[in-house]
């Protein structure tokens, strides 16, 4: 049976309440996760050039800048440490005293109730940048899993409320569990960068985070941007070493592998809106070539709408405020 008059779509757009009541998916400051990258010294606030509105923060300013999301009702922040000093063995990543762990410490004394998330990888330790502990000029793997393992357990000790290993070693969230069980911290979570590309969106942070390859790339452990099944196996695997949360980074250009994540998946999951997208949206905003606040908030929307449930975005402030409004 064919109906004999136009079906009008239209009538549930008419006006703001309308749009408003079917409106199927919708964006809030809860949704949001801002990273955060914090250096040595006081008084710092070093702005990053491809990434305008983002900067290198000392603790004290790291601590203003978190007052300033929570008024906005961002809930939570991941963190990542720039040390004052490298070298090959990524010893400033599990140091009791090193950047990070002082600041969860400070931010958990400060802000008890801030959700404090700790990014677990070598890449900004190591004086080469690469993700690990070098043999013969490649990441080696398991010689690298002690380090990963050593450097959670630190961010627990500080007080993290989750850990977030993204150095794609295989293994990883075996040793890492087992050693956060073996040192007490039973109950802290482990999220896993489980889905992360070898991608080029990662240009900005690596300014940001002074961890950029001395030679090489990171191809043998991040994936190929050609694959999705590979990806569900990805995921398959942490899940089954024991991850908690799972994250498929970047964002924007992998909102298929979002989607498939969902539907196969029944874990918390988060996507990670990285820095290259948001060096686009903020290059052509300057240039007046795009409305930057309807680009921004579409943009996350289609990540929410691809299924996360929860976005990790370097927009996280400026969006809460928005909303607002
Ligand atoms: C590794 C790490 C990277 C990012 C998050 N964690 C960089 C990399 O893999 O090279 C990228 C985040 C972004 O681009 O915003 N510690």
């Amino acid at each position: 049976m064919s109906v004999n008059h136009i079906i009008r779509t239209r009538r549930t757009r008419m006006t703001p309440a309308l749009r408003e009541f079917v409106r199927e998916h919708h964006l809030q400051p809860g949704d949001m996760i801002a990273p955060l990258f914090v250096v040595e010294g006081e008084g710092v606030r070093n702005p990053i050039g491809s990434m305008p509105g983002q900067a290198q923060l000392s603790i004290d300013t790291l601590l203003i800048e978190i007052a300033e999301l929570q008024a906005v009702g961002v809930p939570g922040v991941l963190l990542f440490g720039i040390p004052a000093v490298k070298d090959a063995e990524a010893t400033g990543a599990w140091d009791e005293n090193g950047i990070v762990q002082r600041a969860v410490s400070a931010i958990k004394d400060r802000f008890p109730d801030v959700l404090v998330i700790t990014d677990v990888c070598a890449c900004e330790y190591t004086d080469h940048g690469h993700c690990g502990i070098l043999v013969d000029g490649e990441v080696d793997n398991d010689a690298t899993l002690p380090l990963l393992a050593r450097t959670a357990v630190s961010h627990a000790r500080a007080g993290a409320d989750i850990v977030a290993p993204s150095d794609m070693m295989d293994g990883r969230v075996r040793v890492i569990r087992e050693a956060l069980d073996a040192a007490g911290y039973i109950t802290t979570p482990i999220l896993s960068y489980a889905a992360k590309y070898a991608s080029a969106f990662y240009g900005p942070f690596r300014e940001a985070a002074e961890s950029t390859p001395a030679f090489g790339d990171r191809r043998s452990h991040q994936m190929d941007p050609g694959n999705i099944r590979e990806a569900m196996r990805e995921i398959e695997i942490d899940v089954q070493e024991g991850a908690d949360m799972i994250m498929v980074k970047p964002a924007l250009p992998y909102l298929d592998v979002i989607r498939a994540a969902r539907e196969r998946f029944d874990l918390p999951l988060s996507a990670y809106n990285v820095s290259g997208e948001y060096a686009m949206v903020k290059a052509a905003a300057e240039r007046g070539w795009i409305d930057e606040q309807r680009v921004t908030m579409e943009t996350l929307l289609s990540m929410k709408r691809a299924g996360a449930e929860r976005i990790f975005t370097y927009h996280a402030k400026e969006v809460a405020t928005w909303l607002q409004r």
